[in-house]
């Protein structure tokens, strides 16, 4: 073997090396950095609250799943129920008292009491959910 072939074969077999402890190194820190994704079950129906919990004019955030929910009691007694999620920037929208509609404080979108975006920066509608009362419980579901 030729001193050269030699030189070759030694920095062939040192790169390698090198390569194959980066590869082992750097991988598990981008595994790590980036976790896999977990499929999340799809859930179509929840129990928002129990009937009775809520007063007229106010309004409680539920977990619908990953998402958060608002259940809203109007004042007329009748039970509203939307994703939470602003459609602008995902910001978790809330129920005003004495505007009586929904407000978003992130960027003062507002929203009425159908879900539609009023004003402010809200491209769309709140999704609206269809509220079924059964027995004592207020259950909340996608409408299909
Ligand atoms: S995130 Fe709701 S108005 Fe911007």
């Amino acid at each position: 073997m030729s001193l050269l072939s030699r030189r070759n074969f030694i920095s062939f077999s040192l790169y390698s090396s090198l390569s194959a402890l980066a590869a082992a190194t750097i991988y598990p820190i981008i595994r790590f950095i980036l976790p896999p994704k977990i499929p999340q079950a799809v859930q179509n129906e929840v129990v928002a609250a129990k009937i009775g919990e809520l007063n007229p004019n106010s309004s409680k955030i539920f977990k619908f799943g990953p998402n958060p929910g608002i259940l809203i009691l109007t004042e007329d007694g009748k039970y509203k129920a939307f994703s939470a999620t602003c459609t602008h920037l995902d910001c978790i929208v809330q129920y005003q008292t004495e505007m009586k509609h929904i407000w978003c404080a992130c960027h003062n979108g507002h929203f009425d009491l159908f879900g539609k975006n009023l004003s402010g920066p809200p491209p769309a509608p709140l999704e609206e959910y269809t509220v079924t009362l059964i027995n004592d419980e207020i259950i909340v579901s996608k409408k299909i």
